[in-house]
């Protein structure tokens, strides 16, 4: 069997587990990909930490360079931009075949990177990048290469699904249910980049590339976290059947002045009850995928963690190995068909606004008013006693209508003397 050296750049959560089952697998592993796997180098950042698991310390270094330069196959798993980026594009100029689950990077540089990959005839995986153990990639990049995908929506952030979950099921407050999820280990110590919608960004957009056929990046999603989410939303999606699942959305769609292109967007939204998402609790991940020709698929599973992410990352190591001694090539970035990038604005959705407003006559019918005078339809009002007991409380459900409009609604709720507050307004998926 022709040898393959492995340097796995990073073990943490997700490298340690990878080391493990390379070990513990190995004979399978070398069966699948017909290659002799042996692990020539693991990178951290200190040699003489103490580790819960067992890896020969010879193989643990700091030398990067002599790391890669040593490897066929690359495992990125530090994480991070820098400096993941400069050793990734190392070991594809090396020729090395990199395998990463590194979805901050690929969202950011991964036009460079897939374009080095191609110049020096190696190739780029990162199944692990998207949705933890979940198949998506592979399920885009080759299950569906044959199909057209319109639509695809999904949960793909496991700590915020974990932190809206606590919420809706225990009555936690944001903050409560964030502190859960960091003493469980699944939000790190600083949880911007999963709160703040980031992480799953990065997610759609190396998810819209796939489905597309075009380069989306990072900056390209339009991104809203959950960080404004309350414990009182949460109560009132209850009433009303609903639950409220932090989603990355990317599809197809034409803009007003009848240009084709992609929306991508990641916001909190009302999702009813019977929604094949709202089922999805705790840190798990679903995307569905609504296609041409295939219909609806819906992926699920664990999005995060050691174990679930190692398996993604050996599928792509099983592939790897595979094409380096027995020929042929991941499938190249596929960008051909270039459709631009819509303004969010143009994007059509369900909204519900939740306001307080004075206790007057004649405030309703002024509210009404300035939903009409921005076209928007609505679908159902209702006007409760505010729980202090003053003012009332108004829920407006629209009918589906475009961003911008309900932005300017929003805006001139804002500037009306009657509205005391605006204390929600959410989108809500789900046809109308
Ligand atoms: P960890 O923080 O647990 O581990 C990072 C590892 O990288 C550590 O071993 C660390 O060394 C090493 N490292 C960090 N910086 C450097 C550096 N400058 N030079 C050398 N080594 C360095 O990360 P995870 O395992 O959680 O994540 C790894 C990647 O996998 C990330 O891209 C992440 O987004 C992705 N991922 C993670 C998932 C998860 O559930 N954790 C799920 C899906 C993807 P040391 O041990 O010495 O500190
Ligand atoms: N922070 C990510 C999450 C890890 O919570 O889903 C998996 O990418």
């Amino acid at each position: 069997m022709t040898v393959q050296n492995i340097a796995v750049l990073g073990a943490g959560t997700v490298g340690a587990q990878v080391l493990r089952l390379i070990n513990e697998h190995r004979d399978d592993l070398q069966a699948r990909s017909g290659a002799q796997l042996n692990v020539s180098a693991v990178l951290v950042r200190d040699v003489n930490a103490k580790r819960d698991w067992d890896v020969d310390p010879n193989l643990l270094t700091t030398d990067a360079q002599a790391a890669i330069d040593g490897a066929d196959i690359v495992i990125e798993l530090i994480g991070g931009i820098e400096p993941a980026f400069t050793y990734v594009k190392r070991a594809l100029k090396n020729g090395s075949t990199v395998i990463t689950g590194n979805k901050a990077l690929l969202a950011q540089h991964g036009p460079k990177l897939y374009e080095l990959a191609a110049q020096n005839d190696t190739d780029l995986y990162y199944e692990a990048a998207v949705a933890g153990a979940v198949p998506i990639v592979y399920g885009l990049r080759e299950s569906l290469a044959g199909d057209r995908v319109n639509r695809m929506i999904g949960i793909v952030n496991g700590t915020t699904n974990f932190i809206l979950d606590q919420m809706a099921t225990t009555g936690a407050s944001y903050e409560e249910a964030l502190k859960e999820a960091q003493d469980l280990g699944y939000a790190e110590a600083d949880p911007t980049a999963d709160v703040e919608g980031l992480d799953a960004a990065a997610k759609c957009a190396i998810m819209a590339s796939l489905a597309f056929h075009s380069r989306v990046t990072m900056e390209d999603v339009e991104v809203e976290g959950i960080t404004s989410i309350t414990a009182e939303d949460m109560e009132e999606a209850a009433k009303q059947g609903m639950v409220i699942k932090l989603l990355a959305i990317a599809e197809r769609r034409v803009d007003i002045e009848g240009v084709e292109g992609i929306g991508v967007q990641v916001y909190p939204a009302l999702v009813p009850t019977t929604h094949p998402l709202a089922t999805v609790s705790g840190a798990f991940n679903a995307v569905v995928l609504e296609n041409e020709s295939a219909g609806r698929l819906m992926f699920y599973g664990q999005g995060a963690g050691g174990a679930p992410t190692a398996s993604a990352v050996l599928s792509d190591l099983v592939a790897g190995a595979s094409h380096r001694v027995r020929g042929g090539h991941a499938p190249r970035e596929s960008r051909y068909a270039e459709l631009p990038i819509l303004d969010p604005g143009s994007a059509q959705t369900r909204f519900q606004v939740r306001i307080r407003v004075r206790e007057a006559a004649g405030v309703l019918e002024e509210v009404a008013g300035i939903f009409a005078r921005h076209g928007v339809s609505l679908l159902a009002v209702q006007q409760n006693k505010a729980k202090d007991g003053q003012d009332v409380q108004i829920v407006l459900a629209t009918h589906t209508t475009r961003d911008s409009d309900l932005q300017a609604v929003i805006d001139a709720l804002g500037k009306s003397k009657s509205v005391l507050a605006i204390e929600s307004s959410l989108r809500v998926e789900g046809d109308d």
